[in-house]
């Protein structure tokens, strides 16, 4: 495909919030409150915040500009930014990488999907098939995962500017709206404000490598980064559009969602034990953190009485909607690369390497206790900072600092005399290597 026929955000407004989409999803209302119960509250807060700040937003704007410069995916636009040193390695990597990740997130989604259906069915009186559909098993969690991909694959086929931006521009402003009015009810429970505590109060005997390890791979799963996904998006964008403001736009719109999920959540967790849900082992550790979520959630929603159905019927479908605008960035990643490397039609690439993640998943379902974790792990903590770093490497060192400046121009035209020129180039070249090092070696 010649890049004049890439199909591009109609406007400004519709691409931040796709790119919005893409960062807001389970990595903010399961992983980010998961991770800050485990890690001890507060501590975990700040860590995450400055690693969003001063790693996460950095190297955002350097994987958007890459995208945007080369106007190809991710394969392509590596090759453009060096010819010499043979770098789109990094991009299969990357496209391995996210197809993992897409198959473990395509399973805690369908659980999504599950909660949502069970209150239709609880209305129709078929409390069984409601019980089934929230509890675990290996043919509820292959169903609904099934289900997802098949969702997510519809979306993907019918391309960018239609699919994606015409779901997530309105929705996403709705689901910020929704979590306040749910965190403010919780406040009103007793017991909220122990987690409110936890998580405000910073108790720094927590502290440790582990946790900002921990925290630069929550960082980098939240902001989707390290494995294409902002290039691809970055490719799909006018040139006129201002790359750090968007960035910043981007990276302040996941974190107040994420603090807010934390807001809620937290609370929540607290007032699920004050009603007799097991949350804490006794040494404080949290008990199945992977499924978390989905106990102190339904017993949030239940203390709500009968409206509670209607919130929780409303809350699970945002949440799939912003599920969604996340697979759906994950799935492009390897479609693009097919579409234009190998010469497939979009749906024939969306077809077999969507039959290839469902397979990957399926697999991690059969094996969830040996396998879930692993993967998440293996692709959160260590995959995504790792590309992260070598896509810092690129753009400091390898990538001419005036190409670099001139594509930054053709959207902010005074950018050299701004602050942000004076620290980025360095802080991309230098800094974040350094600190990301140190990170990873400690
Ligand atoms: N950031 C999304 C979330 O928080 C998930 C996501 C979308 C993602 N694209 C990604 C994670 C690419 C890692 C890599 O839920």
């Amino acid at each position: 495909m010649a890049s004049n026929s890439r199909n591009h955000f109609s406007s400004k407004f519709g691409f931040i919030m796709a790119a919005a989409g893409s960062a807001i999803g389970l990595g903010n209302i399961w992983g980010f409150p998961t991770q800050t119960a485990n890690n001890g509250g507060a501590v975990f807060l700040i860590i995450y915040l400055l690693m969003v700040f001063l790693l996460a937003f950095p190297i955002l704007v350097a994987e958007l500009t890459i995208g945007r410069y080369a106007q190809s995916n991710p394969i392509r636009s590596l090759k453009k930014i060096s010819p010499k040193w043979k770098i789109s390695w990094i991009a299969i990597i990357s496209i391995v990488a996210v197809s993992l990740i897409l198959s473990f997130y395509a399973i805690i989604a369908g659980w999504l999907i599950g909660y949502f259906i069970s209150n239709g069915v609880k209305l129709l009186g078929m409390n069984n098939t409601a019980n089934w559909l929230t509890t675990f098993s290996i043919a509820r969690n292959l169903m609904l995962m099934i289900i997802f991909m098949l969702l997510t694959m519809l979306v993907v086929r019918n391309g960018i500017a239609n699919g994606i931006e015409k779901c997530s521009t309105y929705l996403m402003p709705l689901l910020l709206v929704l979590f306040i009015i749910m965190t403010i009810y919780i406040f009103t429970q007793s017991g909220a404000k122990e987690g409110l505590k936890m998580y405000l109060i910073p108790d720094f005997s927590h502290l440790s490598f582990n946790l900002a390890i921990s925290a630069m791979g929550q960082a980098f799963f939240s902001l989707s980064l390290g494995v294409c996904t902002m290039m691809v998006y970055g490719s799909y964008l006018k040139k006129d559009t201002n790359l750090p403001t968007i960035a910043a736009q981007v990276a302040i719109f996941d974190t107040a969602i994420a603090f807010i999920a934390g807001l809620l959540i937290l609370p929540a967790m607290f007032v699920a034990q004050n009603n007799g849900v097991q949350i804490f082992s006794e040494s404080g550790k949290l008990l199945h953190s992977d499924t978390l979520v989905f106990k102190v959630l339904p017993n949030l929603f239940n203390t709500m009485g009968t409206s509670g159905l209607v919130i929780s019927s409303i809350f699970f479908l945002l949440m799939i909607i912003a599920t969604l605008t996340s697979s759906i960035s994950m799935l492009e990643v390897p479609v693009s690369c097919a579409i234009e490397e190998l010469n497939q039609s979009r749906s024939i690439a969306v077809t077999w390497i969507s039959v290839i993640i469902i397979t990957i998943s399926s697999i991690i379902i059969w094996n969830f206790n040996e396998l879930f974790s692993f993967f998440v792990q293996l692709t959160t903590v260590y995959m995504q900072p790792i590309i992260g770093l070598f896509i810092a490497l690129i753009s400091g060192w390898l990538w001419n600092r005036n190409k670099v400046l001139q594509e930054l121009k053709k959207g902010y035209a005074n950018i050299q005399e701004s602050f942000f020129w004076k620290i980025w180039p360095i802080y991309i070249k230098i800094i974040c290597p350094i600190f990301m090092l140190l990170i990873f070696f400690h």
